[in-house]
């Protein structure tokens, strides 16, 4: 394994010697202009979980006496790619890098390869490229086994702890996707339709639209939009007698779209999941209305993250478990999963508010 910012760093610290030794005058804040410096480049702040993940990387980075440069591409990828660009030319020692689309990073990152620069796919595997070192994640086949897991759960079909209840439906549902240029999207869905395949061939499970393809259900930047958009094709077929009883989603943002298409259609709602443990979400699963989300600890995989970019810039090993799972299309990028955690309206106070991630008195 390269540790190819240690050069850089070896001679930063000489650099900081220097300025500590021969400026009387300097303050912690000069100082600290010449620490070694980690670019993190975040995909978008359209959803609260990639604002959060950037704030605590930066905010671990920063308490181990790193400078950091956080850049949010608001989901262009044109604009990602100018922001690593500009992270390279800036002398950055290590990059982060949360993707918008998993194959559009090769020519920057071999420009980063060429500068010695190491870099970290953070949460979304970077794709086809030689150039990623690690990646930090959670375990996402899993997500997607959690996900289809709810939903038989909240149609009654498994019962609390995952075993069959007998219950053969039939149940009307539809299947939403993420978006189709980040990996995670297909993990999710090819977790989730291992769990629903065998219901789906006994008849238990009926996809209403006959959607069941991930081209089909793919949506676009996983934008909560796009989801309106498909909801509103995807629901004159049901009335008051035609119930939809469930939906497979991929992520809160296009939960709530998917309830509030519903609600406003005036149709019950039908048993909803999701990822993230969005605000919104978080407060719609305490109200007993999006039936469940996953909780994934962005802290945590803060310091996942951060472990790696110390040890690559400090000489070490990063720690990983994972070194099978994640092939990028050119190599086994070396990993480090976390656990993700279902969230119901049995447990959510104890994983989110005694977990520290919101109050009660935000979820009443
Ligand atoms: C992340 C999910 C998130 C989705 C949309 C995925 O890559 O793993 O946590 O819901 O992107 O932002």
């Amino acid at each position: 394994m390269r540790h190819r910012g240690r050069r850089r760093v070896a001679a930063t610290v000489v650099g900081l010697l220097t300025l500590v030794t021969t400026c009387t005058a300097c303050t912690a804040g000069q100082v600290a202009g010449d620490r070694p410096l980690v670019g993190v480049a975040m995909p978008t702040t359209a959803s609260e979980r990639w604002i959060a993940d950037g704030e605590n990387v930066r905010g671990q980075l920063e308490a181990l006496a790193y400078d950091v440069d956080l850049q949010y591409a608001e989901d262009d990828v044109p604009t990602q790619i100018a922001q690593l660009e500009q992270m390279i030319a800036d002398g950055a020692d290590a990059l982060v890098v949360g993707s918008i689309d998993g194959v559009a990073l090769k020519d920057v990152l071999a420009q980063a390869a060429a500068a010695d620069i190491p870099v970290i796919a953070y949460d979304r595997l970077i794709r086809e490229s030689p150039d990623v070192d690690y990646y930090a994640s959670f375990d996402n086949a899993r997500v997607g086994v959690q996900q289809a897991t709810t939903l038989l759960q909240g149609l009654g079909v498994l019962d609390a702890a995952g075993e069959p209840t007998g219950s053969t439906g039939p149940f009307t549902i539809e299947l939403f996707a993420g978006s189709a240029d980040d990996n995670n999207a297909t993990v999710f869905y090819q977790g989730a339709m291992q769990v629903l395949a065998p219901y789906l061939d006994a008849g238990t499970l009926v996809v209403g639209s006959g959607q069941t393809g991930f081209d089909q259900i793919a949506t676009e930047r996983w934008d909560p939009k796009n989801a309106t958009a498909r909801m509103a094709e995807l629901l004159p077929r049901y009335t008051a007698g035609t119930r939809l009883d469930g939906v497979l989603s991929p992520y809160d943002g296009i939960s709530i779209a998917i309830l509030d298409a519903v609600r406003a259609a005036g149709l019950p709602l039908p048993v909803v999941t999701g990822q993230d443990a969005e605000l919104a979400s978080a407060q719609s699963v305490a109200a007993g209305e999006q039936y469940a989300t996953i909780f994934k600890d962005t802290r945590q995989l803060a310091e996942v993250t951060v472990q790696m970019v110390h040890a690559l810039l400090d000489g070490g090993a990063p720690e990983v478990n994972d070194t099978t799972s994640y092939d990028n299309g050119v190599t086994v990028v070396p990993a480090y999963l976390l656990a993700p955690q279902v969230v119901t309206e049995q447990n959510y106070e104890a994983v989110l508010v005694d977990g520290g991630t919101y109050t009660a008195q935000e979820l009443s």
